[in-house]
């Protein structure tokens, strides 16, 4: 098992980060105590709007102070000089020149970046290929569609070819297709880079991800690989239904061989993850029997990352 005080071990890791916006009677504690444990590849932050993801990008980027607690990418402390030239970063809203051309925005990404003026013109001229965007590099950015400006923002934080790219929503603004295709190229990159990217979609996160956290009001719920979690929740979860639902779940909880059951509201039925299956496979009948319920439906089912998701979040 891997410890949060390994730091040396991670692309991005944080330590009871915390932030409140506004002081006194307006406080309000958007991020309390994260801990991330971010390892090379493709790791996904997922959760639902409001959940605190920008604000826990932003501390990592250096783009927000940080209240308590401490962050740091690759060892260096974040917000500082070294800890920003190792980063590509995507906000949610990029902020673009309306008046610039999206070949000129490139060029001066690259400048701020640390790149000589001929350097930054190269790549430019590559990254507008790759992106499809050399028709348009003499536009200004003022007249691109959503679709574009997210394709020169990301354009923009890969120009001075960063380690680490940190994703703040990189889908929004796009159409199925452009998702589609900036979920590849983002898994393409994810094969050099390591990547952190935030969304609020879980399939999304599925395509991309080795590795996700998911993150609601403030807190991280969960932290796994997709593998695990499939491991772990996929086979190993158990529906049942009778005339008693609400009585028998209090019961089910309490038992020591039952790690977590809930009703699900979507069909009102019960689920349950067992820590011993054979163990509740036998005590069930039992159950039933000694509350007199009726039974309609016990056995084992699959349940979705989006079922978990569901539930935690
Ligand atoms: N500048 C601010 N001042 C006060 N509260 C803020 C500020 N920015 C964000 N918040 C609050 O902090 C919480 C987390 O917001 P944040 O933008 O980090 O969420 P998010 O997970 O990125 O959501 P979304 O999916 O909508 O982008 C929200 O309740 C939000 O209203
Ligand atoms: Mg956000």
């Amino acid at each position: 098992m891997i410890q949060t005080q390994d730091v040396e071990m991670f692309e991005i890791w944080s330590k009871d980060l915390t932030k409140i916006y506004g002081k006194g009677e307006r406080a309000f504690e958007a991020v309390s105590k994260i801990n991330l444990c971010v390892e090379p590849g493709i790791h996904g932050f997922l959760g639902p709007n409001g959940a605190g993801k920008t604000t826990t990008i932003n501390m990592l980027v250096g783009a927000l102070s940080i209240t308590y607690g401490e962050a740091k990418i690759r060892e260096k402390k974040a917000g500082s000089v070294t800890a920003r030239k190792l980063i590509g970063f995507l906000p949610q809203d990029p902020v673009l020149y309306k008046n610039m051309s999206g070949e000129k925005y490139l060029i001066y990404m690259g400048r701020l970046g640390g790149l000589k003026r001929k350097e930054a013109k190269r790549k430019a001229q590559e990254l507008l290929q790759d992106f499809d965007l050399l028709g348009d590099r003499n536009k200004k950015l003022g007249k691109y569609s959503g679709g574009m400006r997210q394709k020169i923002a990301l354009a923009g934080a890969l120009i001075h070819d960063p380690e680490i790219l940190i994703l703040d929503e990189p889908t929004t603004n796009l159409d199925a297709v452009g998702r589609a295709v900036f979920i590849e190229k983002i898994k393409d990159l994810g094969k050099k880079k390591s990547i952190f990217v935030s969304s609020h979609v879980l399939s999304e996160i599925e395509q991309m991800c080795e590795d996700i956290t998911i993150i609601s009001m403030g807190k991280i719920i969960l932290t796994d690989s997709i593998k695990n979690l499939k491991k772990k929740f996929l086979e190993n979860v158990f529906i049942l239904d009778t005339n008693m639902n609400e009585k028998l779940l209090e019961q089910i909880k309490q038992k020591e061989f039952v790690s977590n059951a809930w009703i699900d509201d979507r069909d009102g039925k019960i689920r349950i993850i067992p820590k011993d299956p054979v163990k509740l496979r036998e005590t069930m009948s039992k159950i039933i029997f000694e509350n007199k319920a009726e039974l309609y439906r016990f056995d084992q089912i699959e349940l979705s990352l989006q079922d978990i998701f569901l539930k935690f979040v």
